[in-house]
């Protein structure tokens, strides 16, 4: 049965069609598919921590709006991958448990704190920018439940990106004072946001059977390089700059170059140490268990509509 069914999933695959939760899959690429989906999850729903900590401090009402709509999308794409990490047989309870006990990854971005009004600017421009470089390409991911997920995340994704870029020109063609405050930003979150794609091609443990799989279709540099060529253009309409003169395009190899970046850094905050780590956890904890409350009246709704059918 296992060799029938490996070789049903091996045409799937060489056609570049879709693995549907019912089909048979080898353990390894279901196991890489919840790890992958899971931390991109967890991703989404830690990741609505360092923007929510300036929805009360928004310049304006409008302002104010447009985050906590960005902010709740946020949960919304959270759900929509746990959904899809269910599919493969892992609950939700247990991605939940591992994320507050510190064991589960979520993306290193999030461990970084929002200093200013600024860095809404710069997290939509360059961390929703990076996300969606990342994202569209995982539109076309083998697996169908996490494919069709990506579709809608990326709908939202640009919405995300254009307000935040709007709010980096709004501040760079005001006083010098705000034009300081986005460049400030930028600076800050220029590196980290290019360490999101993940390790050099060279470290990266998942990739190669990630691309067999057609679950990554590009590698770490390949998308880090496309996202530096992006910003590379759009950083001039704001009249700022990038802090990285290393900046350029090697015409014979087709690819944006730039500077050395750290992943001393990176494998820190990866390993729990970086600016924020603690204090996200401990935000999502409590988080948690403040709605535990929640959790137990649906459950008992829940029971009490199920005895009401029973026959
Ligand atoms: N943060 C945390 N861990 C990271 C990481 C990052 N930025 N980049 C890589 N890692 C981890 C990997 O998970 C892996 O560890 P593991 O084996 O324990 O999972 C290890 O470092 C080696 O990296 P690999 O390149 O071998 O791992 P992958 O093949 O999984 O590639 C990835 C890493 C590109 C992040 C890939 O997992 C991926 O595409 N994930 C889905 C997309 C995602 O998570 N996006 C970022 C956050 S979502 C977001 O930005 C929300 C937006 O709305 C703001």
């Amino acid at each position: 049965e296992d060799q029938a069914g490996q070789a049903a999933f091996d045409a799937i695959i060489a056609e570049d069609s879709r693995i549907e939760p019912r089909d048979w899959m080898p353990e390894g690429y279901r196991k890489t598919l919840v790890r992958q989906i899971s931390q991109h999850a967890h991703s989404e729903i830690v990741g609505m921590q360092p923007e929510a900590n300036w929805i009360t401090r928004a310049p304006s009402l409008k302002r104010k709006a447009i985050l906590m709509a960005k902010v709740q999308d946020e949960a919304g794409h959270g759900l929509y991958l746990y959904s899809a990490a269910e599919t493969l047989g892992t609950p939700r309870e247990k991605m939940t448990e591992d994320l507050i006990a510190g064991k589960a990854r979520y993306s290193s971005i999030f461990n970084y704190p929002t200093r200013s009004w600024a860095d809404m600017g710069a997290i939509g421009w360059l961390v929703d920018g990076a996300a969606i470089c990342n994202q569209v390409p995982l539109c076309r991911a083998s697996y169908g439940p996490y494919g069709r997920a990506m579709v809608r995340v990326c709908k939202e994704e640009s919405f995300h990106q254009r307000q935040g870029f709007e709010i980096l020109l709004e501040l760079a063609n005001g006083t010098e004072a705000q034009r300081q405050m986005a460049q400030d930003a930028i600076n800050r979150w220029y590196a980290p946001s290019l360490m999101m794609f993940g390790p050099p091609d060279d470290n990266s443990p998942n990739s190669q059977q990630s691309m067999k799989w057609n679950i990554k279709r590009f590698s770490n540099d390949e998308l880090r390089q496309r996202f530096v060529g992006m910003i590379f253009e759009q950083v001039k309409v704001l009249g700022l700059t990038l802090p990285d003169d290393q900046i350029r395009f090697n015409e014979e190899t087709g690819k944006w170059e730039y500077g050395p970046l750290d992943w001393n850094e990176f494998k820190e905050v990866l390993a729990g140490r970086g600016p924020c780590n603690a204090q996200r956890l401990a935000r999502r904890r409590e988080a948690h268990e403040n709605g535990a409350w929640v959790r137990e009246a649906a459950a008992a709704y829940a029971a009490k509509q199920a005895r009401k059918t029973e026959v």
